[in-house]
């Protein structure tokens, strides 16, 4: 099998380490593959798993071309299209889950015409690491708006929310699932505490810790895998982002079927969980003899 990720992690990050030792315990063949690597044969793979393919963002086309062309990708082409635009969010808010209230502005929209209150976060609805994802305070409407500008300019949706300051004192709660079945939590401390935190790199820092999720936390991303519009037992990995909002209620940050840090350093039975759900499915394929 391989695991999919981008030139600049050939042997993929700290966090996946676990999961290939996982994968070796349970006798599984797994070698590390660059995504766009023109000279790989993707049919020799029994399964491909995509893990750290972070640098697709500018190029999401030819990603989800390659994911297309891919046999035996999980999660599948179809859930990858669907997942790399937030657009998703609102879908998943016309079916009744509740999300960070966003404001949608597509390509060719006013920036001036925006109404602005308070803290806002701006992002594109294309992106990942925390990538041209900035925060401005109540005096810097103007330079929120110019941002806004500039990423319709580049042809980007874009996405105007209120700034959660319960991130500030919670943090971020992920919450990891394999093979649709509930797995383990992580946190993340904020990350929007200064301007332009990723830079020039694929992804902003991020303070990891485990995490025990709290019911309400376990029932909204119940929800989530509920209104998706995917079978969950589908998915070979899913991760849930929540914040707090005001009164406390967890609310939908961003659902990742793509790429996700699934945080195997959060709890020390999700690899070889993980590994053990690739094994099923990579029998599942195995001919009959
Ligand atoms: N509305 C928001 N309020 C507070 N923090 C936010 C908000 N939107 C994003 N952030 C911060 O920015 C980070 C990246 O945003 P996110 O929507 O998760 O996009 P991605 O992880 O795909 O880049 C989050 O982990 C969070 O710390
Ligand atoms: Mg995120």
């Amino acid at each position: 099998m391989a695991l999919a990720t981008c030139a600049a992690f050939p042997e993929l990050d700290d966090d996946d380490q676990l999961l290939r030792t996982a994968l070796r315990d349970a006798d599984i063949d797994a070698e590390c593959v660059v995504w766009d690597d023109p000279a790989v044969d993707w049919t020799r793979f029994a399964l491909t798993v995509v893990r750290d393919t972070w640098d697709y963002v500018d190029r999401c086309g030819a990603f989800l071309d390659w994911a297309s062309r891919v046999p035996r990708l999980c999660n599948e082409a179809p859930v990858l299209r669907w997942n790399t635009d937030k657009r998703y969010l609102d879908e998943l808010h016309q079916r009744g889950v509740p999300i960070v209230p966003t404001t949608w502005l597509t390509p060719g929209a006013d920036p001036q015409g925006l109404r602005i209150d308070g803290e806002v976060v701006i992002k594109p609805t294309v992106s990942a690491g925390s990538r041209n994802t900035e925060r401005y305070g109540a005096a810097e409407h103007e330079e929120a708006r110019r941002h806004v500008a500039r990423l319709l300019a580049d042809g980007r949706t874009v996405m105007v929310q209120p700034y959660i300051h319960g991130v500030e004192a919670q943090g971020e709660t992920a919450l990891l699932y394999i093979n649709g079945e509930y797995s383990h939590a992580a946190r993340k401390a904020a990350i929007l505490v200064q301007r332009n935190v990723a830079g020039e790199a694929l992804f902003a820092a991020e303070s990891i810790t485990p995490h025990i999720a709290t019911d309400a936390e376990r029932a909204a991303g119940d929800r989530v895998l509920g209104a998706l519009p995917f079978d969950r037992s589908s998915l070979l990995y899913a991760r849930v982002d929540l914040v707090p909002a005001d009164d406390g209620t967890p609310v939908v940050l961003e659902v990742e079927l793509t790429e996700p840090s699934l945080f195997f350093r959060c709890d020390d039975e999700a690899a070889a969980r993980m590994a053990a759900a690739v094994g099923r499915r990579l029998l599942r394929r195995a001919p009959r003899v």
